[in-house]
């Protein structure tokens, strides 16, 4: 009952309706996530996120939150030659089926697959990467956003899924009141940002809400 879509279900199924047709490989693993309830962007969020690539023409991509490596196909294929993609993904379970994916769809070489839990992993990083997927815990966006500036670079995108959380953070109604922390913690996240002057940003309500982040620079202000 308080699981809604942000969009309404009619436009919902109308944008879904004009995808153009996933591969083989894109299909059954929508169909495995459904079956085993694992949770991965829409597929017009993946296409969304293979234009913002096309468009942005990254070298570095970072995605946090791997899954069994969905969205990272949509951004893998979407790159540059030469161009990279490192993901992390803290079950080591879904880390072994994302990879055995990344082989099947022939990406290997453009995927460097991290096992382990982004939050360790960040302040370890060595590269700047000019495109960040953020796709884990939403309760813990404002902490991964704190670990962001030193690894992205100037003129950079960081890209969220799923910040409006089936809508809850809209009206701040939800399901359990064990949700609250998470919901509540997304809405002061997204206010804050209003008044942040490092960047630019713009929610796009597709799918469960994608958060654009653009990081200014000296240049670019
Ligand atoms: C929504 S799913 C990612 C879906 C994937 N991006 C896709 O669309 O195909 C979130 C994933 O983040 C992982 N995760 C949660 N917290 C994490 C952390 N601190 N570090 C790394 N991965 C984490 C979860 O295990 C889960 O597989």
């Amino acid at each position: 009952m308080f699981m809604k879509d942000v969009l309404g279900a009619d436009l919902q199924n109308f944008l879904k309706s004009l995808l153009p047709e996933r591969d083989l490989l894109l299909t059954e693993m929508e169909k495995y996530a459904q079956e085993n309830h694992v949770s991965i962007v829409e597929p017009e969020v993946g296409q969304l996120l293979s234009l913002l690539i096309k468009i942005t023409r990254p070298k570095n991509v970072l995605e946090i939150g791997t899954a069994i490596g969905y969205s990272t196909i949509w951004m893998a294929r979407a790159l540059e030659i030469g161009s990279q993609i490192t993901t992390i993904e803290l079950l080591p379970g879904r880390y072994k089926q994302a990879l055995k994916n990344f082989q099947k769809a022939g990406l290997h070489d453009k995927i460097k697959s991290i096992n382990g839990d982004a939050r360790e992993i960040l302040p370890n990083l060595q590269e700047n990467y000019d495109f960040i997927f953020l796709d884990a815990a939403k309760g813990q966006y404002p902490e991964f956003f704190k670990l962001t500036p030193q690894i992205l670079k100037p003129g950079g995108l960081l890209v969220f899924d799923n910040v409006l959380i089936n809508g809850w953070v809209i009206d701040l109604k939800f399901p359990e009141r064990r949700k609250k922390t998470m919901v509540y913690r997304m809405r002061n996240f997204l206010e804050e940002l209003k008044n942040n002057k490092d960047y630019l940003t713009s929610i796009i309500p597709l799918g469960d809400g994608v958060l654009l982040c653009w990081k200014k620079g000296e240049e670019n202000e």
